[in-house]
C-alpha cells in the first residue's frame, strides 16, 4: 500500500514521494522572466523535500499572463530564467513541472496587493482580454471581452505547442495545461462563459474541442516518455455552469488525446458559486477519487490538504495519487520534512540535501536544539 512518502512513477518519470508544490502565481517577473526570487522559491521547496515542484502558471502568450508581473514562455529570452529554475529543482532531488496557461478574460490584472482589479486595455500594464465569447466576467473583471476567431484559436494552439517545445528545452519533465480557475480553457468548457454557435461551442463535445486540439498540439512536440497532464475546471458550483459529471466524461475523452494524469480543480467561471466548502479539509478529494475509479487515470488534487495525517490517509486509501500543496508550501518550505516527522517516518532528514542531512543526523545536539518542535502526538 503506498503512503505519502512512496515514490510515484508516471511514464518515464519517478517522483521521490507524493508531495507536490502546487503552481502559485507570484507577480514577481519582469518581461515574463524568472529571476533569483524564483530560483530561491523553487530551490528551497525542492531542498525541503517536495517530490514535484511547479513554479507559477506560465503564460503561452503575453496576453495569457495574469498581470505584467507574471511569467511567460513565449519568448526565447525567457528560457534562461526558467532553465535556472529547473536546474536548481533537479539539483535538490525533485522533478521540475511546468503549468502552461492563458488567462483569457481574467487577465490584465493589477497585482493583488495593488488592488487586484482589472486594468483597461489602454493602461500601460493592461491589454484587451480575449475569450470564447464577448461576455464580461463581472465582479472585479469589468472590461469588454473580445471574442476569439477560429484563426486566433488555432494561433493559441500553436502557441501551446511552441511553449511546450521551449519547456522541454528548459528541462521541465512534467507538463500541466491550466484549464481551470476561469482562465481560457475553463471558459471554453463552461456554458457560463462559452456561448459560441460554431464548432467550439454548444454541445459538451464542442466545448471540449479547444482542450482536445491543445492536447494534440502539445503531444506532437512533448515526448511520450514525459507526463502530459491537465488542471481541469471540474465544477462551477453553479447550476448553469460546468457539472462534475461532465468533467468525468471529459477526462475520459481526453485520455484518448494523450492525457496521462488529471489534477481536479474548480471552474471559477463565475463568482456566483453555491455551497463551495472552501474551509473544509480535503473537499475536492471525493471528486478526484471518482475520476480515478471511473476513468482509471491517476489523479492529484489540491485544496486544504496541509494536515500531514490527512495527506497521508488520502494516499494510503488510494483515493488520489498525488497531494498538491499551495498555501502550505508557501508557509513551510520544509513541509515534507515536518510531515515525515509527524507521521513517524524513520529518517525525515533524508529529504533534505545529503550534506545538510549528514550534519543534522550526526550532530543533533541537545534535545530540542535543532529548531524543530517536538513531534505532536
Ligand atoms: C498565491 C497563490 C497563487 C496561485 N496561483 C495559481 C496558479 O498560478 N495556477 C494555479 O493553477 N493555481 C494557483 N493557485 C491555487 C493553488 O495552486 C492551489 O490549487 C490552491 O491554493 C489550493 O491549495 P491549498 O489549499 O493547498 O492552498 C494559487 C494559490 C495561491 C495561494
Amino acid at each position: 500500500m503506498p503512503d505519502l512518502f512512496s515514490p510515484f512513477t508516471l511514464k518515464g518519470v519517478t517522483l521521490r514521494n507524493r508531495i507536490v508544490m502546487s503552481p502559485m502565481t507570484m507577480y514577481r517577473s519582469v518581461d515574463g522572466k524568472m529571476s533569483d526570487f524564483h530560483v530561491m522559491l523553487m530551490g528551497s521547496r525542492a531542498a525541503g523535500g517536495f517530490g514535484l515542484v511547479f513554479p507559477e502558471q506560465i503564460a503561452i502568450t503575453p496576453d495569457g499572463r495574469t498581470s505584467t508581473g507574471c511569467a511567460g514562455i513565449y519568448d526565447d529570452a525567457q528560457m534562461e530564467g526558467l532553465t535556472r529554475v529547473t536546474t536548481i529543482i533537479k539539483d535538490m532531488g525533485a522533478v521540475a513541472a511546468i503549468q502552461l496557461g492563458h488567462t483569457g478574460r481574467k487577465g490584465s490584472e493589477k497585482k493583488p496587493w495593488h488592488g487586484k482589479t482589472q486594468l483597461p486595455p489602454d493602461d500601460p500594464d493592461g491589454w484587451q482580454v480575449r475569450a470564447p465569447s464577448p461576455l464580461i466576467y463581472g465582479g472585479r473583471y469589468t472590461y469588454p471581452v473580445q471574442e476569439l476567431s477560429v484563426a486566433e484559436i488555432h494561433d493559441i494552439h500553436r502557441a501551446y505547442a511552441a511553449a511546450a517545445k521551449r519547456a522541454l528545452d528548459c528541462g521541465f519533465e512534467w507538463l500541466e495545461m491550466h484549464f481551470a480557475h476561469g482562465y481560457l480553457g475553463a471558459s471554453f468548457f463552461s456554458p457560463l462563459a462559452n456561448q459560441r454557435s460554431d464548432q467550439y461551442g454548444g454541445s459538451l463535445d464542442n466545448r471540449l474541442r479547444f482542450h482536445r486540439e491543445a492536447l494534440d498540439a502539445v503531444r506532437a512536440v512533448w515526448p511520450e516518455r514525459l507526463p502530459l497532464t491537465m488542471r481541469l475546471a471540474a465544477d462551477d458550483f453553479n447550476a448553469a455552469g460546468i457539472q462534475f459529471d461532465d468533467a468525468v466524461w471529459a477526462i475520459g475523452a481526453m485520455r484518448q488525446h494523450g492525457l496521462d494524469f488529471a489534477d481536479i480543480s474548480l471552474g471559477m467561471n463565475t463568482d456566483a458559486m453555491k455551497d463551495v466548502p472552501f474551509n473544509q479539509v480535503a473537499f475536492m478529494v471525493d471528486r478526484a477519487a471518482r475520476v480515478r475509479r471511473e476513468v482509471q487515470i491517476p489523479v492529484g488534487v489540491s485544496w486544504n490538504l496541509g494536515i500531514p495525517q490527512v495527506a497521508d490517509r488520502v494516499i494510503r486509501e488510494q483515493l488520489i495519487d498525488l497531494v498538491f500543496l499551495g498555501r502550505p508550501a508557501l508557509a513551510n518550505p520544509h513541509w515534507p520534512v515536518w510531515a515525515a516527522r509527524e507521521l513517524g517516518q524513520n529518517d525525515p532528514f533524508a529529504l533534505v540535501p545529503e550534506d545538510w542531512a549528514w550534519w543534522i543526523r550526526s550532530r543533533p545536539g541537545p534535545e530540542g536544539s535543532l529548531g524543530w518542535p517536538p513531534v505532536a502526538r
